[in-house]
């Protein structure tokens, strides 16, 4: 369909009328049509399709859609906040991730309470207006434990992701719980958000088709009726477009940067420019979707940080690749993360640390970020011209500079065209200068007429031609369009670029003219076009333009910086108003005369604001602010930033308790309630080099650390002791024998020699530090590794071990059923309840932080803090552990008897945790903190910690509510 050359209008009537065949070609087998001429899957035409992108109520849209963990963020009022935030920034679609093992602990038992309540995040979606992509699995991945399966499912013999009776009878009860009572009845079908549900996850190799149709089976049996999706790895193997298995609406992931956040400006692979040969190859009467794209990165144990992955991932890479994927013609485009959120407790799984920021759009305290801001200005673009857009066609563009690539699409349903114009090489740094031809029904130019255009490095541009906007029409703009809107007597338009650059803007008006009264431009007019040139100021530059659309029209030229804080909220379907100035903008409604806002601020900020006619008052978050209306129709304003007095706690100060939590060392301890392992086999993949199996999850125990206690007869021929580990990254073991430190390790093998034994009992310790449960992306059963040790046996003489193993206090029969499986592990103060609120550590010694002794076994620390936030602000609390100590020691964070954050001194790189508000009360109540301190040296000191809120906001966000955080009762 690639028409060679400039278009002329004959070849532009052609393309007219062969790309308009292209989508429609025979209906797959299995598709019904609408009465639109979509096609949809014969159970519901509310979302259905043509070769372009999806209808939703017969209405065609790009979808914009970022993924949301609602398990990554234990605040539900929080996700309402997260989503608002979504649609501010242009996302009109959320995917969402339901993870299997967050809400079963135990075969059989299915929680949908609390921090689990999925009703309360789809209602938070809905809300927003953000129609949700659902993702179930039965396997997710997601950088989750055990990639979303939960971890008694390691127990099963049948390899998973297979068709098997076994593994299908499991999956089916986590289906028959998620889909009947949340998914069926939030289906678009009965007023819900949800528009589509996945089938697996990057089911791409090694695969089984009936497993595939299985699962669909299933949806369509429990009365999913939206269509089905499908992610395949890039796009290579083309599996589930066609026959048993297929979906309704395949597509790709990709994550073109890689994952390596320690060199930040490289970036893996350019924007992938075949993208559309591809589909047009194998799904041409469907949209092209790209249903995870990377909107920034995980970070390993031991990582540069996450402030390098953002980096990596940053505005300039949203710019290059997000604008590509728009060439290529992708209308579904789901950006992986759009908030990553936190892997709180022991949801991570090993390849990653506590936060999970990922380098979003939108940042781990639900901050504001240079790429959140671009893709509000490239959404907000694509919602404004959403007809013209969304159904394009491509033609050649023959730009004169060879560095650059450039993709002309043309609207099917107008004489609009797009040029997307980008580096060859997508992280060239090089400055480019170019020229463009175009053909537009007032005439062939080549753009620039006379002025510069350029392309900076790492930088892709959208020039649209030949636009009907509002009463006016353009002929071109150099400038791109961040929106448009009618607003009362004027039409008004927002164009960018960076801060000097020269721009170009031209009009069809037989007897226009422009002036400016804050800024230099210049005006020509021939052939009844009127072009404007200038160049983009710091700030935004009004220019006033008469006589060329039935209104006046205000056209509005900012510099980069300026374009990132407009907003253009809808205050009814299709109606903008526009606003500059705040730092996150998130709702606008006009009632009578008034514009009211709600809205965040960083500091006092001067603000613009056009509004309709009728508007003569100007409400922000629910008071009332003064603006003055200029000539040109511009409101001018402040807000101001009352800079709140926020009293937090200084935990250098504060009262701490301290108490040694490791008795299990002790030769004499009293293990007699331990579980004995005694287990001769396992469904673990890896085989036990001696038995019994040391594999905790084999005994029902499968989060955070571990106790496994072995006794054995001394004897004079026992030389010594050959012990191997077994666990994920990050992770770490300690041992003592007869109560006396032997050393601490990552996993792995270590032989112990000159054993100090007694002829009796000898009692060998070992406590391993777990990070979660492998993943199961290869499909081999992966996730059944094993937490534990693989080996431990006497050298010198073949002596038999007796083993205990010690995990959570009630294993799968969780003790703490409100924070769920992922809470706790088998520390002796976390089986006791020391991390509790209300737990009564009157007896404790009094104890310092820094600590100012070197401490041996478990240590545990705890104390009261209180943050004091006031209303209408938003202060995201960080807790930040400050080490000079070289000493290996990791540690657990409770707040509240949450646990928010496992610190690993020797490995870092997370310092700071989020404690998100709702778990943390902001509201000068109390809050409990307990930290637990597992020296793998033979002694440690905790350095300091210190309590600061990320930013102060003055916000609009919604009331977080207190989650239920249950105190101390006495535990078994
Ligand atoms: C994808 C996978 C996601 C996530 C991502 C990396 O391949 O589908 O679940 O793991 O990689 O963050």
């Amino acid at each position: 369909m690639i028409v060679k050359g400039p278009l002329t209008s004959i070849s532009l009537a052609i393309l007219a009328v062969v790309t308009s065949a292209a989508p429609t070609s025979p209906l797959n087998a299995r598709d019904a049509s609408s009465s639109n001429g979509t096609s949809n899957n014969g159970l519901t035409d509310k979302v259905s399709w043509d070769g372009y992108s999806i209808y939703i109520n017969n209405e065609p849209l790009t979808l914009l859609s970022g993924e949301f963990h609602y398990y990554r963020l234990p605040s539900p009022d929080l996700w309402t906040d997260i989503m608002q935030k979504y649609k501010a920034l242009g996302f009109n679609g959320a995917s969402f991730y339901f993870n299997w093992g967050y809400h079963s602990p135990k075969r059989g038992v299915y929680d949908f309470e609390g921090v689990r309540d999925v009703q309360k995040a789809l209602d938070a979606a809905k809300a927003s207006g953000i129609h949700v992509i659902s993702r179930p699995g039965p396997y997710i991945n997601a950088e989750v434990d055990c990639g979303g399966f939960p971890s008694w499912l390691m127990n099963i013999q049948s390899t998973t992701r297979q068709n098997s009776p076994e593994y299908e009878a499991a999956w089916s009860e986590w289906l028959t719980a998620i889909d009947k009572k949340y998914l069926v009845p939030n289906q678009i079908t009965e007023g819900g958000p949800i528009i589509m549900q996945q089938v697996e996850n990057e089911y791409s190799s090694n695969v089984s088709k009936e497993y595939m149709q299985a699962i669909i089976d299933k949806y369509k049996k429990d009365g999913i009726v939206v269509p089905t999706s499908f992610n395949e790895i890039n796009n290579h193997s083309q599996n589930f477009i066609n026959g048993t298995g297929a979906v309704d609406l395949y597509g790709w992931d990709n994550y073109p940067a890689g994952f390596d956040c320690s060199h930040p400006s490289k970036w893996g692979t350019d924007a992938i420019k075949t993208y559309r040969e591809q589909h047009m190859k194998v799904n041409p009467d469907k949209p092209q979707a790209l249903y995870e794209f990377q909107g920034g990165s995980f970070d390993p144990w031991g990582g540069p940080g996450y402030d390098n992955c953002r980096t990596m991932v940053n505005e300039k890479y949203a710019k290059i690749y997000y604008k590509n994927n728009l060439a290529q013609g992708v209308r579904i485009q789901s950006l992986y993360m759009g908030y990553g959120g936190t892997s709180w407790g022991g949801l991570a799984t090993p390849s990653v640390y506590t936060s999970y920021d990922y380098g979003a759009p939108i940042s781990e305290p639900g901050l504001m970020t240079p790429k959140g801001y671009e893709h509000k200005i490239q959404a907000t673009f694509v919602h404004t011209l959403t007809k013209d857009i969304t159904a394009t066609t491509p033609f050649d563009v023959d730009g004169d500079n060879d560095a650059l690539v450039y993709n002309g699409l043309q609207s099917v349903h107008s004489d609009t065209q797009f040029i997307i114009v980008q580096h060859n090489k997508s992280d060239s740094d090089n400055r480019d200068e170019f020229t463009v031809p175009i053909n537009t029904k007032d005439g062939s130019f080549t753009l620039p007429r006379n002025s510069t255009l350029v392309l900076n490095g790492r930088d892709a541009k959208i020039l649209v031609a030949d636009y009907d906007f509002e009463s006016q029409h353009l002929v071109y703009s150099t400038s791109e369009i961040f929106t448009h809107q009618s607003l009362g007597k004027m039409d008004v338009i927002v164009v960018y670029a960076y801060e000097g650059e020269d721009g170009e803007f031209a009009l069809k008006a037989a007897n226009g003219s422009a002036k400016a009264t804050d800024g230099d431009i210049t005006t020509s007019s021939a052939d009844g076009v009127l072009q404007i040139n200038y160049k983009h100021p710091n700030g935004t530059m009004p220019i006033e333009v008469t006589g060329a659309g039935d209104k006046d029209l205000l056209l509005l030229v900012a510099g980069y910086n300026s374009a990132t804080r407009w907003w253009a909220p809808e205050v009814s379907a299709r109606e903008r108003v526009l606003i500059q100035g705040p730092y996150l903008v998130r709702d606008a409604k006009v009632s009578g005369s008034t514009l009211s806002f709600t809205g965040d601020i960083d500091a006092t900020t001067d603000i613009l604001v056009v509004a309709p006619d009728n508007v003569r008052s100007f409400r922000w978050n629910n008071k009332s602010v003064k603006l003055q209306k200029q000539s040109n129709g511009i409101w001018k304003g402040t807000l101001t930033f009352d800079k709140p007095n926020i009293q937090i706690t200084d935990l250098s100060k504060a009262t701490w308790k301290y108490k040694a939590g490791s008795p299990e060392t002790a030769p004499d301890f009293d293990d007699s309630t331990w579980m004995v392992a005694d287990h001769q086999d396992t469904n673990a993949t890896v085989a036990p080099e001696t038995k019994p199996v040391l594999y905790a999850d084999d005994y029902g125990f499968h989060t955070g650390n571990l106790w496994f206690r072995g006794t054995f007869k001394g004897s004079s021929d026992i030389t010594g002791l050959n012990v191997t580990a077994y666990s994920g990254d990050g992770s770490a073991w300690v041992a003592w024998l007869n109560g006396k430190y032997l050393g601490g390790y990552d996993v792995g093998s270590q032989v112990f020699k000159d054993l100090d034994l007694t002829d009796d009992d000898n009692v060998l310790s070992l406590l391993l530090w777990t990070t979660g449960h492998e993943e199961d992306g290869t499909k081999d059963d992966r996730f059944k590794s094993p937490r534990g040790f693989t080996k431990v046996e006497t050298l010198g003489s073949n002596t038999t071990i007796s083993w205990k193993v010690q995990g959570n206090l009630g294993g799968e029969d969780l003790a703490d059923p409100v924070r769920g499986a992922y809470n706790e592990g088998g520390l002796y103060g976390e089986r006791e309840g020391w991390h509790l609120p209300g737990f009564d550590d009157g007896d404790w010694e009094s104890a310092t932080i820094p600590d100012d002794k070197n401490r041996t076994g478990v240590s545990w620390f705890r104390t009261t803090f209180k943050a004091d936030v006031p209303k209408g602000y938003d202060a995201p609390l960080g807790l930040t552990f400050e080490d000079k100590s070289e000493q290996r020691y990791r540690a657990l964070v409770f707040v509240n008897g949450w646990q928010l954050g496992r610190y690993a001194n020797d490995l870092g790189p997370q310092k700071t945790y989020y404690l998100p508000e709702g778990i943390v009360n902001v509201n000068n109540g109390e809050n409990t903190l307990a930290v637990a301190v597992i020296p793998l040296d033979e002694s440690s000191q905790i350095g300091t910690l210190s309590l600061e809120p990320y930013l102060v906001l003055e916000s609009g966000k919604p009331n977080v509510g207190l989650v239920d955080s249950p105190k101390y009762s006495k535990r078994k």
